[in-house]
């Protein structure tokens, strides 16, 4: 039993709405719960024999922001607990979405509920809305304060107002916190410049080249064309400061317990502001070890579970999403191994079904796919995926390079070939990507671009090609039908609703035009959303496909975390078939053809699995009952399944 579980016992069922001295109660019993792991932790990370004060203080904060968090979300905190696991829940669709380039601030956010409402959108992730440098701030993740909003998006009210209308209407809101680093102009930061020794302790500080060069000798690097290196000299200090991602980005050193419990502190105010899921941004980076690559390492994961199980006991309705776009075994560790197990993040970003979703559009084959999601190590019960296709981010290729060998490709030729595939250096591929951070030392890249574009529409529209047109609306629905039905909650990138291309104007703005990630942070289109249902375009296509499809999966209790899947080897490389829920009765198949030619499927095993009766299917997407005369079931390319058992 992990630590949630004990406290969703210690609440009881959901019964009377509970008083004030019954919810302190509950907090007494979850510090007590929680006492000596945190305690544990804390000591491991920060001896005993010189910080016992700082565990003092870390007592005395949990105290003062349980105080301070509002009534209504100590209220909502015990109901969610009588919810069990709610974020597993298949009611959940998400959307990430920017504010400013969304529709500009939070009070036009606030009115633009409705817009989310009618896709069936019920979980948002707001990208950083709080304070930054007014230069380059990495879209926000060079933050200048955890808590402010940055006056571009509006006020504190308009933020409280805004939470308060999602809460109303059920909608869980989800915040970035960017637990690495602060921005070059963060108080800290501006403190540790003016030389205050007490602030450069915030940060990995250096007078000379000596440690930062012991550092590189492991450490890779995460931006090696606009920011190489890890390290950058700060002349207003004079002093080397560590910054493993842009040079404005200072990292946090969390080998001073005062900048733990700084950071607790911001994270607790923030969760007291009403957000219901925290983004622990960029946290496999926490822990930096000369001769490693500070990457992962244990000390990131104690760090991780402490602050998980300080922010339980002030707020346990409130859970923590893993950003760690990392190799796959080391994704699945921060759900929390050993006795941290169920203990760390509840949930985590599926960057190896993403990344490897791509590799099935490029190669039209499914087998990697397949062999990395049986590959993954199984995730504890209460935990759960963000299953996606694209972000603001780009597209790692982080797969299992055994994996790729294990097909009989060469693991470098292979990635190579997907950056040609998809950055449009093969003439015959349609999609129209743009490479992120190619290092010409390592040939290593990443891509970038929105779904559309690289799923060939902007190529289509290009050539007004209308089957062309036709199959890449069909490969979005198919994408998105594949992760809507897949365990975890669906996100869905603000635009990809309407089929928005790659928009190329960061190119003329000089804080953006070395960031081709900004290919993927389009402006939203409201024109285009004033046409849907009067134009038949592929928008509304795409828009009302996908529309039907999140009213689906709320309907399918099969489709919720807490059931089973099961990957199933169709006999046929080029299709994608999953089962949920199969061992029931509400068991449902998916199957999908990654191919541009039609592809058959044995309907012995559809029948084996329950799902054809003599001969006979239904399709839940159109509703229609199909009859097959052959031994074999053909689905055109592109074509998305899901049948019920019959
Ligand atoms: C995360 C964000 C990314 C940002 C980085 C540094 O990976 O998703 O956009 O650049 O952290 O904060």
């Amino acid at each position: 039993m992990n630590q949630a579980a004990i406290h969703k016992t210690l609440a009881g069922k959901p019964g009377r709405k509970p008083t004030p001295g019954k919810l302190k109660d509950l907090f007494e019993m979850r510090r007590a719960a929680n006492f000596t792991l945190i305690q544990d932790l804390f000591f491991s990370l920060y001896p005993e024999a010189r910080y016992a004060a700082s565990f003092q203080n870390l007592q005395k904060l949990l105290s003062s922001q349980y105080k301070n968090r509002p009534a209504a979300l100590k209220l909502q905190d015990i109901e969610r607990q009588g919810e069990g696991n709610w974020y597993q829940s298949g009611a959940w669709t998400g959307m990430q979405l920017y504010v400013d380039r969304f529709c500009g601030d939070l009070k036009k956010l606030k009115e633009k509920l409705p817009y989310f409402e009618a896709l069936g959108i019920n979980f948002l992730h707001l990208m950083p809305i709080t304070k930054r440098p007014s230069g380059p701030n990495d879209g926000g993740y060079a933050v200048n304060s955890y808590t402010e909003i940055d006056p571009t998006y509006g006020t504190e009210e308009d933020f409280i107002e805004l939470t308060k209308a999602m809460r109303e209407k059920g909608i869980c809101l989800m915040l970035d916190f960017v637990v690495n680093h602060t921005s070059d102009e963060f108080p800290w930061a501006l403190e540790a410049k003016s030389g205050n020794l007490k602030y450069q302790e915030f940060y990995y500080t250096f007078p000379d080249r000596n440690m930062p060069d012991l550092f590189e000798a492991h450490l890779p690097e995460v931006f090696p064309e606009t920011s190489p290196g890890n390290f950058t000299y700060s002349t207003e200090m004079e002093r080397w400061v560590m910054t493993v991602f842009n040079t404005y980005q200072w990292d946090l050193n969390y080998t001073n317990p005062v900048v733990f419990l700084s950071m607790l502190e911001n994270l607790l105010e923030l969760s007291n502001k009403g957000v219901d899921v925290i983004r622990f941004d960029a946290l496999a980076f926490l822990w930096k070890k000369i001769g490693t690559v500070s990457q992962n390492l244990p000390e990131a994961h104690q760090l991780v579970s402490l602050f998980r199980l300080c922010l339980q006991v002030v707020a346990p309705g409130v859970i923590i999403l893993a950003e760690a776009i990392v190799a796959p075994e080391e994704i699945v560790a921060y759900f929390g191994k050993g006795i941290l197990k169920g203990n760390e993040c509840e949930i985590a970003y599926n960057a190896t079904f993403m990344a490897c979703l791509w590799n099935s559009v490029a190669t039209k084959k499914t087998n990697l796919l397949r062999r990395s999601l049986r590959g993954l190590p199984p995730k504890p019960d209460a935990s759960t995926w963000i299953n996606y296709i694209r972000c603001h981010d780009d597209i790692g290729l982080g797969f299992d390079d055994s994996h790729i060998s294990a097909l009989g490709w060469d693991p470098q030729t292979h990635r190579r070939f997907l950056l040609d595939y998809f950055c449009q250096r093969l003439d015959w591929s349609p999609a129209k990507g743009a490479v992120f951070m190619y290092n010409p030392f390592t040939g290593d890249g990443r891509i970038t671009g929105s779904t559309a574009s690289l799923l060939g529409l902007e190529q289509a529209i290009e050539e007004k090609d209308v089957l062309k047109i036709t199959s890449s609306v069909n490969k979005i629905l198919m994408m998105y039908g594949i992760i809507l039905a897949a365990p975890g909650i669906p996100l869905i990138y603000a635009g990809d609703e309407l089929g928005m291309l790659n928009d190329y104007s960061y190119m003329a703005e000089a804080d953006k035009v070395m960031d081709s990630r900004w290919i993927n942070r389009p402006l939203h289109d409201w024109e285009t959303v004033s046409g849907l249902g009067t134009v038949e375009n592929h928008a509304s296509r795409i828009y009302f496909g996908l529309q039907h499809l999140i009213a689906l999966r709320k309907e399918l209790p099969a489709l919720a975390d807490a059931r089973s899947v099961t990957y199933h080897d169709a006999g046929n490389d080029h299709l994608l078939v999953f089962e949920r829920d199969g061992e029931t009765e509400n068991g449902v198949l998916i199957l999908a053809n990654f191919d541009e030619n039609p592809q058959v499927v044995r309907t012995s095993l559809l029948s084996a699995l329950g799902y054809m009766d003599k001969g006979q299917f239904q399709n839940l997407i159109d509703g229609k009952k199909q009859k097959v005369r052959s031994g074999l079931l053909e689905l055109s390319p592109a074509e998305l399944l899901w049948l019920p058992k019959c």
